[in-house]
């Protein structure tokens, strides 16, 4: 994989295309559950913000996931489930993020799209919106300051699990959200309300 300096131009535009390939290989005729959940985000200020990380975050963010859907897409059926992950900053103003929140926006807008676009054939498509996750993406949420600020915009004062995000994908990976399509779930215990 390339280093995150590496230039776009060394980010082959086909990475989705050749998962999608091994997927294929693995899963055989049937996928009922795809979850894309990979991605990457970095703060800048708008004045900082370099067209090189703006179009890095685009291509993890919003281009890998949107092709792998369409690679996979022979695969899905009646009752298959398809799950990407958005965030809290599509919606809301959360620190410096104006071009990660823009991609997850960009993940938002497909998510009804390809909702519509599949519900013919049975396929449920949602996405899931954490808010601050402790994990390496955010792991400012680990020092007092940004601990502080986060629960300052949350209604439930801790911060949140990768289990609290991973069992709303459950859900809606389940039978049990056999209703639930074309949506974007929050999940960031009351974030900017
Ligand atoms: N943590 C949060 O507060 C938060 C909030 C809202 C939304 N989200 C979203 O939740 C998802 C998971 O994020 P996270 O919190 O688990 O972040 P993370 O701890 O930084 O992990 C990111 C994951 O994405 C993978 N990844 C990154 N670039 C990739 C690439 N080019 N090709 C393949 N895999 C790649 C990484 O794989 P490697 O380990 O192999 O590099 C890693 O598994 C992301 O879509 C993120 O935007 C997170």
């Amino acid at each position: 994989m390339p280093t995150p300096s590496a230039p776009i131009s060394a980010r082959p535009p086909d990475g989705a295309h050749k998962l999608a390939a091994e997927v294929r290989k693995l899963v055989g005729a049937r996928l009922d559950i795809l979850v894309a959940n990979a991605g990457i985000a970095t703060a800048a200020k708008i004045e900082d913000q370099t067209v090189e990380e703006f179009d890095r975050m685009f291509a993890v963010n919003v281009r890998a996931p949107f092709f792998l859907v369409q690679q996979l897409l022979p695969l899905p059926g009646e009752g298959s489930s398809v799950v990407l992950l958005s965030s809290l900053a599509a919606r809301a103003s959360v620190g410096l993020l104006p071009a990660y929140a823009a991609t997850k926006g960009a993940v938002d807008t497909p998510v009804k799209h390809f909702a519509a676009l599949l519900g013919p054939r049975g396929i449920r498509v949602n996405a899931v919106a954490p808010g601050v996750i402790d994990t390496d993406m955010s792991k400012f949420a680990r020092s007092e300051e940004g601990r502080q600020f986060t629960l300052g915009m949350q209604a439930l004062q801790r911060i949140g699990h990768p289990d609290d995000v991973a069992d709303v994908v459950g859900f809606l990976a389940s039978d049990s959200a056999r209703w639930v399509t074309g949506d974007t779930v929050q999940v960031g215990g009351g974030s900017k309300l």
